[in-house]
């Protein structure tokens, strides 16, 4: 893991693009030990990732339908969501596992706790895309360290590749939260959250067939 000076993630790929996460709390170093041991669930716990993730960026479209630049970054994003959990599939079966039942998501749950209840219409759409840059933003650093550090060739390959995609995508909820909000207010409210996700990681039991 690279931290800048700042403490903040680093993420650094192939094209030299070097951007951090803001994130305030690296992940466990327990957790790729244990989640390399059982990769079978972890696949199964991500293509649900990549599943919500699809149905939150639809859900977002037919909430503010009038919002142009939403629809217009976000309609992209949810077919991309869905073919990430295809590839998701297609690394399942390759390994003989297959899809099992969805597991109980105490990381997205606490977090949505987090939202800031009420408001004008504009404040709630903040909320949802702050959130859903925070879930990006930590997928991006659970991908980078099964990147470096899973011995599976391929699907190390396959987490470089979806570690780039969630970067966009954390980008994007990032720059739509500032459309709607002023740039001032988004910082402050982004630095809040990032501090209460590093309270919910670092209470949430390390599980290693978690993506979260
Ligand atoms: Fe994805
Ligand atoms: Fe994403």
């Amino acid at each position: 893991m690279t931290l800048d000076l700042t403490g903040h993630f680093m993420i650094e790929y192939g094209s030299g693009e070097k951007f951090t996460l803001g994130l305030e709390l690296p992940t466990d170093p327990r957790w790729i030990n244990i989640a390399e041991k059982n990769i079978g669930d972890i696949l199964v716990d991500h293509a649900y990732c990549e599943q919500k993730a699809a149905s939150s960026c639809i859900s977002l479209i037919m909430l503010y339908p009038e919002r142009e630049k939403l629809v217009e970054i976000l309609t992209p994003v949810v077919a991309e969501e869905w073919s990430h959990f295809e590839r998701v599939l297609e690394e399942l079966k390759k390994r003989g596992y297959s899809l099992g039942r969805q597991r109980k998501d105490e990381y997205v749950e606490a977090l949505t706790k987090l939202t800031i209840k009420g408001g004008n219409r504009d404040q709630q759409l903040v909320e949802r895309l702050l959130i859903n840059a925070l879930i990006e933003a930590r997928s991006c650093e659970r991908f980078k360290i099964l990147w470096k550090n899973i011995p599976d060739e391929g699907l190390s390959k396959f987490y470089y590749e979806l570690m780039v995609s969630e970067a966009v995508h954390y980008k994007n909820f990032l720059q739509l939260a500032k459309e709607y909000l002023p740039e001032e207010y988004v910082n402050k409210r982004w630095k809040e959250i990032l501090k209460q996700e590093a309270g919910i990681i670092a209470t949430l039991e390390v599980k290693g067939d978690r993506l979260h």
